[in-house]
């Protein structure tokens, strides 16, 4: 079975292939992504109608590269899987619509995935997939959220940041920092270079009990500590480090209470923040001291792709789930809620 996974929720428009032969075994045949940086770079950040317009352009050449890379044609494809929500609703529209009229014509069935469930998932594609139950750290440029996960569907948020999301943090610390938009990673890189003890920032929420987080601290911290300084490199990689050591322990320590808590003893990190070379180390380091083991997709995985979408859409049309033609976008579509529940756009 070969299914199509489109997903177009926030700037990357993106498809791949994903072939299943026996339940439980998926092949990444092709995935595509084609990001928009260039385009909100210069405004700091996403412009929603720009994002949904540049998709407009994007979806077909992407999905053609996606299926030329599998060696495979749109005739081939057994059914359709495609972000439905949560994100900015013009750009789901574009993924949705196109996804539509290519189900449609294809006469295949279609699938709406839930995209944060996609990113839980994203782990599965790995060679030595973990089992559920899990622990999961969703850490994303819109999300962050300790998850209790029994089963595939069966959903318990254990906690979350009450203000920005850890990603959001990282972007808005490098735009401080003069770094390009979306600067996560570019942060991350700089932070290498920064000395130990330079800066020290809060480790906001650890000094009280529960998995919620809070981000929004660090960078207002971030924010005094640049400023009225000329800031040489050497000092913006200073802060780049403190700020990351910042995140990174903030979220182990919570992991490290969650697994205590629940008993879990596999963690899932998934997400664009999950590519942190810094979160992953020292995610590993947790692990290992409460006997648990740690998964976490290959980078290309973590950020925004098709394959997991795929890989979603694949896994719940195993349980008979599929959409009709008359799905809408789902701009606030929470973690948990089933597909047929009515939730405000
Ligand atoms: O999951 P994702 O691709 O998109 C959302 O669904 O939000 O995550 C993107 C976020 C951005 O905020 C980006 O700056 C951040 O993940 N990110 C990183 C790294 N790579 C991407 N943050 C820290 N370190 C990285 N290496
Ligand atoms: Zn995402």
């Amino acid at each position: 079975m070969l299914i199509l996974g489109i997903e177009s929720s926030c700037d990357d428009s993106a498809a791949a292939v994903l072939e299943t032969e026996h339940p439980g075994q998926a092949v990444v045949r092709s995935s595509v992504v084609a990001n928009q940086d260039d385009i909100h770079r210069a405004f700091g950040g996403i412009v929603p109608e720009l994002a949904s317009r540049n998709h407009v352009v994007a979806i077909m050449p992407i999905i053609q590269r996606a299926l030329e890379t599998a060696g495979c044609q749109l005739g081939d494809i057994d059914a359709i899987a495609v972000t439905r929500g949560p994100g900015l609703v013009g750009s789901l529209l574009v993924g949705l619509m196109c996804a539509k009229g290519l189900a449609q014509g294809l006469d295949v069935p279609l699938v709406g995935v839930n995209h944060l469930e996609g990113h839980l998932l994203a782990p599965l594609l790995e060679p030595d997939p973990p089992a559920f139950p899990f622990l999961a750290l969703l850490v994303s440029g819109g999300h962050t959220q300790l998850v209790d996960v029994a089963g595939l569907g069966k959903y318990r948020i254990l906690g979350e940041t009450l203000d920005d999301a850890a990603g959001e943090a990282f972007d808005k610390t490098a735009k401080l920092l003069g770094l390009p938009y979306p600067g996560g990673a570019a942060l991350a890189r700089l932070a290498e270079q920064g000395r130990a003890g330079h800066f020290v920032f809060p480790r906001p929420m650890l000094d009280r009990p529960g998995l919620d987080f809070s981000f929004s601290g660090l960078k207002t911290a971030a924010l005094v500590a640049l400023r009225g300084r000329v800031l040489d490199d050497e000092a913006r990689a200073d802060v780049a480090r403190a700020f990351q050591e910042a995140v990174v322990e903030t979220l182990a320590e919570k992991c490290r209470r969650a697994l205590k808590a629940t008993g879990h003893r596999r963690l899932v990190v998934a997400g664009g923040v999950g590519a942190n070379r810094c979160l992953r180390d020292r995610l590993a380091g947790i692990a290992r001291d409460m006997g648990a083991e740690l998964y976490f997709p290959r980078s290309e995985f973590c950020t925004d792709n098709g394959a997991m979408i795929a890989l979603a859409g694949c896994m719940r049309l195993r349980l008979g789930e599929r959409d009709g033609l008359a799905i809408s976008a789902r701009a606030n579509w929470e973690l948990g809620v089933s597909r047929n529940e009515d939730i405000p756009l």
